[in-house]
């Protein structure tokens, strides 16, 4: 083992209490974020004269060659150290001797760790919104070639209203744009910078804080330095986002699997993203939505982990703060795959139009627009809610669609119907007839097309 402040000590670390306080395990995951967080502190130390400019051109040329060695993988990351910072300060002193012992001037490991995560954070927010984007540029897809697939609309799970493919890839859509906006709130609170705050007072060399900020691409730096090395805020922030963008992806994915079933098959998945049964052979499962929709739990499960481990803890710095990497980053990783995943998933989909329109055709979708037809011949609305219910009953006990009845049956039910009526609830109608913005009525929908396409070309925000 070898860390970084054994002066005080007398005795050796006992073994098993250096490998439970060790983070290098997880945080080794940093590495890059550690190092830019360093050069831009040396630079910082050199322009405010606190180390030399010879110092600063021998800690950079070492934090270079060490990121360098990791990435080619001649350097290995070892466990010795207790954790990612020992690691790297370690080797660059064993690289450039006195200059590598002076990179720690005037920082702590406390604003070291807490900028690492800020950097390792914002790029999964960057990464995960391009994740997004690409996600919304194949639902855009669908929507424009789906405007006339009619399908069932549901509420309860049976059949409400007719309505239409696009429509229902749309609301998808808005649910997938609000995560986006979701990611760009969090990051832009989140951007000020902490380094410089020092275990957490500050420090007594003239740091410029507003400096280094800028380097890494901050905003500004942070304005309390005890807030700055205990603030876990942004990391529970992207995680109770990153929950609803999985409860959005385990809703999509549930109303994939049922479309997918023998009952309802209204899609057929690819080949490329279904597996098959070791015993069934006519088994072809839908088994990435399933995993989208199970590995739900687990993203849940490190918001509230951390939450947790937050809730108690006085000011400022505290150890239990090291609980904030392993299932935030294991919660990073699985939004990542599963947005990537289910992306290639739904762009591979095939639909059933005909399978969605015969659906759509039976189970009195459109008996809403039948009362709607007496409302307009001046029938009150609810004694028409009655003609149609018992329209539905006699049409259950003929097992006929309403449109089968004929006009004698239908002007026996109430002498307002008349030949126009066939037209009124086919299908095209009831659903091109909303035509308020949000319906599935095909003027309607090109209206929000519109705007949809305006927002992924990144001319008009929405
Ligand atoms: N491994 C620690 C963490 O992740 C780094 C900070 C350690 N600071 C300290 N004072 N022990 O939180």
């Amino acid at each position: 083992m070898a860390q970084l402040w054994g002066g005080r000590f007398t005795k050796e670390t006992d073994e098993a209490v250096y490998q439970f306080n060790a983070s290098i395990g997880f945080d080794q995951k940093m590495y890059r974020q550690d190092i830019e967080g360093s050069i831009a502190h040396s630079k910082m130390l050199g322009k405010q004269g606190i180390i030399s400019q010879e110092d600063v051109d021998a800690i950079i040329a070492g934090l270079e060659g060490i990121l360098k060695d990791i990435e080619s993988g001649e350097l290995e990351i070892s466990s010795r150290y207790e954790d990612i910072h020992s690691f790297v300060e370690a080797n660059l002193i064993d690289r450039i001797g006195d200059a590598g012992k002076r990179l720690h001037t005037g920082r702590s490991r406390n604003d070291q760790v807490a900028l690492d995560m800020k950097l390792y954070t914002r790029n999964v927010i960057d990464n995960t919104d391009v994740l997004l984007k690409d996600l919304l540029t194949v639902l855009l897809d669908i929507i424009k070639n789906n405007t006339d697939t009619y399908m069932p609309g549901f509420t309860h799970l049976q059949k409400a209203q007719p309505t239409t493919l696009a429509h229902h890839m749309s609301a998808y859509f808005e649910m997938f744009l609000r995560d986006r906006q979701r990611l760009a709130d969090i990051r832009k609170r989140m951007n000020l910078c902490p380094l410089g705050s020092g275990a957490m007072a500050g420090t007594t060399y003239p740091l410029d804080r507003a400096y280094t900020a800028e380097l890494l691409g901050f905003d500004g730096p942070t304005r309390n330095s005890m807030d700055s090395v205990s603030d876990r805020d942004y990391v529970i922030e992207l995680l109770s986002a990153f929950s609803t963008v999985m409860m959005h992806l385990s809703r999509f994915s549930e109303e994939l699997i049922v479309w997918n079933s023998n009952e309802y098959r209204f899609v057929e998945m690819d080949d490329a993203y279904s597996t098959g049964s070791s015993i069934m052979p006519q088994k072809k499962n839908p088994d990435i939505a399933e995993l989208v929709r199970g590995k739900t739990g687990r993203v849940y499960g490190a918001l509230i982990s951390i939450l947790t481990t937050m809730k108690g803890l006085p000011l400022a710095y505290n150890k239990d703060m090291q609980e904030d990497k392993e299932m935030a980053f294991d919660a990073f990783e699985t939004v990542g795959d599963c947005l990537y995943l289910f992306t290639g998933m739904l762009s591979t989909i095939s639909f059933r139009k005909d399978v969605m329109a015969k659906s759509a055709m039976n189970g009195f979708t459109n008996a809403t627009d039948a009362a709607d037809y007496l409302v307009n011949k001046g029938v009150p609305f609810r004694d028409a809610h009655g003609i149609i219910g018992r329209m539905v009953l006699l049409c259950i006990d003929k097992n006929c669609a309403i449109e089968d009845l004929s006009m004698d049956e239908f002007k026996e039910l109430c002498p307002a119907f008349e030949e126009d009526i066939y037209d009124a609830i086919s299908l095209e109608t009831c659903v091109n007839k909303r035509l308020t913005l949000g319906a599935p009525g095909q003027d309607a929908m090109n209206k929000v097309i519109a705007m949809y396409e305006a927002y992924l070309a990144d001319e008009k925000a929405l």
